[in-house]
Parts: C-alpha cells; sequence; structure tokens
C-alpha cells in the first residue's frame, strides 16, 4: 500500500487521544485505529506543525537543539522553559530572542506559542518567530503545567549538569533534575491522558557507572543495571527511574535518550573542553585531573541533536521500536590526556600547559555505550568522525565568540574562575 492511500486517521474521540479546534490534537489517537504504515503517515504529517515544550534551552545542548528544529523542521514551534541559571545564558540564543522571537520574561502561559502564530503572515516563519523563552523553574508546577498543556511534546533538557558541583553540592541536583522531572511527568499527565504528549528524556551514560580501563571491548547496553557514581549521576539515574515507572504505571509515552560526553558551539567554559580551550586563549594552564587516563566517547553537539529529534519522531514502543531507551554516542574513545595534547596542538601551544591536579574523588575510568538501537531505529548514525577535525572547528568557534565566554568565568567561582 502507498503511504498516500493510507486510510486518513480517524477524528473522533477515542483513547489515549482528543480532538480539538478541528486538528488532531495527539499523535496517539491515531495509532490504535491504523496499521503501522499509516500510523506512521499520519504521525509525519502531524509532526509537521509540532508545538515542542523544551526545558533547559538557554543551555549547551538545549540551545542547539532549539535552532536545530527550529531550522529543520519549519513548521514547528518551540518554547524554552528556562530558569536561566549561571548555566544558561539568554545571549546563546540572542539571535532568536532579539529578532522576533519571544524574550525573557514572557508569562508562563498556555498561550505562549499561540501569540507567535497569531502574529505570523501567510508563508514560512523564520525561526524566530517560532520561538518564545519563558523565564521560569522547572520545579514550579505553576509554572510548569500550563506549558505542557498548550504543547504537543516536551524535550526535558532542564538540569543542574557539573559532576564537580554536585561533589560539591548535590542538593541542587536533587531538586532540579528528579524534582523537575517529576513535576514534569505530574504536568503531562494533568494535561491529558499520559500518553496524549510525548516526553523526550534527556539522560546521560553516567547512569550505568563506569567500566574498566582494560577490557576495551566492553560496552553498556541499554539494558545494563544503574550503577551512578557521582551525586549528578545519581540524580540523572533517579529521573530516569522516575520516567521509567510513569511509562509503566501510567502509561506515559516517554523516550529516554543517554548521550555520551558532547562538545561543539555554547558549551558553557566551566566543562572541560571549553574550560581548556578559554585557558589557553587567555595564556594559563589547563588543569588535567590526575594522570588523564580517564577515558570518554566524545559526541559532536550536532550529532547529538539529530539523535533527540529523531527519538521524538521515530523512538520507542509506540512508533515501531523496541525500546524506549537509546544510548546516543560516537564510539570515540579517547583518553583525557589524548584530548588534552590534541587541544594543545590545535592551539599551537605543548604539554608544558597542563597542570596535573588532583584526581576528581571517585572519578569514573571509562564510559562507553553500544548504539545499535539507536541507529537501527532511529536511522541515526553520528557525522562528525573526525574528532581532531571537529575540535578544530569548535576551538575556532571559542576564538570568534570571546565575547560569549568572557562574561560566563566568574570571580570567586574555585570550578571557573575568570583569568586573574
Ligand atoms: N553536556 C553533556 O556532555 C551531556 C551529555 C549527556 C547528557 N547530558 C544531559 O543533557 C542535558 C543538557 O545538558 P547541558 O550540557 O546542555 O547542560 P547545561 O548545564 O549547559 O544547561 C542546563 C540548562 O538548564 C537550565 N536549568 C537548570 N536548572 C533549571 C531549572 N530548575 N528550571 C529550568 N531550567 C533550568 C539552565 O539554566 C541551563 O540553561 C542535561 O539533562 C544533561 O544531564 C549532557
Amino acid at each position: 500500500m502507498r503511504e498516500e492511500t493510507c486510510r486518513p486517521p480517524r477524528l473522533a474521540p477515542q483513547p489515549g487521544g482528543r480532538r480539538q479546534s478541528g486538528r488532531l490534537q495527539t499523535p496517539t489517537a491515531i495509532l490504535p485505529t491504523a496499521g503501522p504504515r499509516c500510523a506512521r503517515s499520519a504521525w509525519l504529517a502531524y509532526s509537521r506543525g509540532m508545538r515542542l515544550l523544551v526545558t533547559g534551552g538557554c543551555g549547551f545542548i538545549g540551545s542547539n537543539f532549539i535552532r536545530h528544529v527550529l531550522e529543520a523542521r519549519p513548521g514547528w514551534s518551540v518554547v524554552n522553559l528556562d530558569a536561566l541559571t549561571y548555566a544558561g545564558s539568554e545571549t546563546t540564543l540572542a539571535d532568536l530572542h532579539e529578532s522576533g522571537g519571544g524574550g525573557p520574561g514572557a508569562p508562563a502561559s498556555p498561550d505562549a506559542t499561540a501569540t507567535t502564530t497569531a502574529a505570523a503572515g501567510p508563508g514560512p516563519r523564520p525561526p524566530a518567530a517560532r520561538y518564545r523563552l519563558v523565564v521560569g523553574d522547572v520545579c514550579d508546577a505553576a509554572a510548569v503545567e500550563p506549558l505542557v498543556a498548550g504543547c504537543d511534546a516536551v524535550v526535558h533538557f532542564a538540569a543542574q549538569t557539573h559532576v564537580d558541583r554536585s561533589i560539591a553540592d548535590a542538593r541542587p541536583f536533587v531538586l532540579t533534575n528528579v524534582l523537575g522531572t517529576q513535576v514534569l511527568i505530574d504536568a503531562l499527565r494533568r494535561a491529558g491522558p499520559a500518553d496524549a504528549r510525548r516526553l523526550v528524556h534527556i539522560s546521560t551514560d553516567e547512569v550505568y557507572g563506569d567500566l574498566p580501563l582494560d577490557e576495551p571491548g566492553r560496552r553498556f547496553s541499554e539494558d545494563s543495571p544503574l550503577r551512578p557514581n557521582s551525586p549528578y549521576a545519581a540524580s540523572k539515574a533517579a529521573a530516569d527511574h522516575l520516567v521509567l515507572a510513569a511509562c509503566h504505571t501510567h502509561g506515559l509515552d516517554a523516550v529516554i535518550t543517554r548521550g555520551s560526553n558532547t562538545f561543539g558551539p555554547w558549551q558553557h567554559p566551566e566543562k572541560v573542553i571549553p574550560l581548556f580551550i578559554t585557558h589557553l586563549f587567555e595564556g594559563r594552564k589547563v588543569p588535567l585531573y590526575g594522570d588523564g587516563s580517564n577515558v570518554r566517547d566524545w559526541i559532536h553537539v550536532d550529532d547529538h541533536c539529530r539523535a533527540i529529534l529523531a527519538a521524538l519522531e521515530r523512538g520507542g514502543p509506540s512508533r515501531g521500536g523496541s525500546s524506549r531507551i537509546y544510548n546516543v554516542a560516537s564510539g570515540i574513545e579517547w583518553s583525557n590526556l589524548e584530548l588534552t595534547r590534541t587541544l594543545l596542538s590545535i592551539v599551537g601551544q605543548d604539554e608544558r600547559m597542563i597542570e596535573h591536579v588532583p584526581d576528581r574523588p571517585g572519578h569514573d575510568r571509562r564510559y562507553a555505550m553500544d548504539t545499535t538501537l539507536a541507529r537501527a531505529e532511529l536511522a541515526w548514525q553520528p557525522q562528525h568522525t573526525d574528532l581532531r577535525q571537529a575540535l578544530a572547528r569548535t576551538v575556532a568557534w571559542y576564538r570568534d565568540h570571546a565575547a560569549w565566554w568572557g562574561p560566563l568565568k566568574v570571580a570567586g567561582d574555585p570550578i571557573n574562575p575568570p583569568a586573574r
């Protein structure tokens, strides 16, 4: 059967979906009545006009994801709920904020997207006209609920994300990463049938714990037990469990992506790659933990964002997949020492610029994940497979954007101080 000859989706109210204002409001509404191929094409038609709620979209991956979605899906609109913590800056999406998108401070109203829609004329609307920032806390149910009710799907990035900060003080990690995720789940349930809006929960490889350095063939699969080692990883694992519990108990339609260490433009200078790059630009030594033997899988943020979008559109049991969890990694494993040497050579420096500092307590040795599922079910694969080249482009980006990262180095912050 050709896709376009499919029986159109039934629009009468039925379990798992509802109709409002003459248009199908939830993709899952059609799934029980149409064959798999029909459901897929109707879902794709539906998804052309998707209203996304993104949490934490002023941070690193969230901001890259918003840019990617607004470019790649011209009919979609995005409401970005961000608390603008130290890690989230309006300047990260300044072009969208300044050229017509909703500026900061907009009320947490369900009309947030509709406002931009109403203002739009005929024809494709530019990205900024399909974007709005709402400044608010994901733990604030009163702010979150109307935003969830006004969207078709949620992509949840908002989190406290720096492992060292979680070792110093775990409380903000428990609040945002655990409570914030439950607030979103509750809002999704209150907004209608639990499966009416898809949640894509952005998680991390760190939930699996670490692997020994001397077993290079071992990798975590989506079925591996969660054995988080840092307070950050423990809070993310707790959130994953809450999402999975809501799927099992309440029928929530959710997909979880577990990404590996990510790098690229707009990453806060507290994280290792931009920290080292910006230190070297400032003529400072780079602080390398221990002997630098810890191994990480590095993925470019563009590849990570494409996987997240694919998980939203194609992932999960309700879209024909077998899993609701997808590992997302490049398969390129480097030790921290290799990474540091490469960055030094890109900026024209040598190992005299390394300052070996005492190791992080409980420092995970190696992360590595099997990505067979994501490649098979999401039709995804990483494109930035030359790590040295991708790092050189990232160095060039930070060279050109000193006005962005300079103010993010904060006096008195032991983790990310400005140059003295
Ligand atoms: N960066 C990585 O290498 C990596 C790898 C895998 C997974 N992840 C996950 O991806 C997500 C995004 O990571 P990132 O590196 O972009 O983080 P980030 O620290 O750069 O950004 C986090 C964003 O969340 C916002 N935020 C924090 N607390 C909030 C709250 N209570 N309410 C609303 N907004 C809040 C911040 O203001 C910021 O804009 C996180 O969930 C993280 O666990 C990151």
